[in-house]
């Protein structure tokens, strides 16, 4: 047990998915894996571990924002000695040619602050995916068929964003769609030497103002899910 997570040792496994929402975790751990058992509550913040194809998956949600994230993914690593980290979540498309419902895995992830800003100071450093975890998230995206980006991201501190004028300057370079946690994520696993990813849903979109209707999530958010689980075991 942590602070945060109450699994006994050896009850979460070496491979997480993380979503931010802890009812999207108890949806994917019911329809993805076999043998799903709860192993974590605290603060409701719901964690399940089970086996997909034979291997052992832990789908814990994260919470929203790097603050939250981190306290999770911290505990997973240092704790529990989580090796590969996937967040799973929804972002805002901030490209036309990226279009809702699409995936995007995020090569890299801009930010302005993440709670390890503390740390790494004056430096601009450029939070990463691992790469074999990219190229089998991208092989697997083709495979599904998933209209899928690969680029970099913004991982925002803000969901009420009252700086129109940082989005601008994302859009000019290039930013496919703006999250608020795999900044932190692929910061902590490059710190502890683990792989991470985030493999993202468009969910809405900043230029287009469009939205994805709630019914049409479910179906959309699965292919995210296969995507995750066929890359941590490719
Ligand atoms: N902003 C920040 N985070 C998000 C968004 C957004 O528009 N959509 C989904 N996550």
């Amino acid at each position: 047990m942590t602070i945060h997570i109450g699994a006994k040792p050896g009850e979460i496994a070496d491979t997480v998915l993380l979503p931010g929402d802890p009812y999207r975790a108890k949806w994917a751990a019911e329809t993805f894996l076999s043998d799903a058992r709860l192993v974590n509550d605290v603060r409701g913040m719901l964690g399940f571990t089970g086996t997909w194809n034979g291997h052992r998956v832990t789908i814990q949600g994260s919470g929203m924002g790097m603050p939250s994230l981190s306290i999770y993914v911290n505990e997973l690593i240092r704790d529990y000695g989580a090796k590969t980290l996937i967040r799973i979540g929804s972002c805002g498309g901030m490209q036309d040619r990226v279009k809702i419902r699409d995936v995007i895995l995020a090569m890299t992830a801009t930010t302005v602050s993440s709670p390890s800003s503390a740390i790494l100071r004056e430096l601009n450093y450029a939070p990463c995916a691992n790469w074999d975890l990219l190229k089998s998230a991208a092989e697997a995206a083709n495979d599904i068929g998933a209209n899928t980006h690969i680029g970099g991201i913004y991982s925002s501190d803000v969901f009420y964003d009252e700086r129109p004028d940082l989005n601008e300057q994302m859009v000019r370079h290039g930013i496919l769609g703006v999250e608020m946690e795999a900044a932190e994520l692929y910061t902590l696993a490059a710190r502890h030497g683990r792989r991470a990813l985030a493999v993202l849903t468009v969910s809405d979109h900043l230029i287009t103002g469009e939205a994805l209707p709630s019914e049409d999530r479910e179906r959309s958010f699965g292919d995210m899910v296969e995507i995750a689980l066929r890359a941590a075991f490719a």
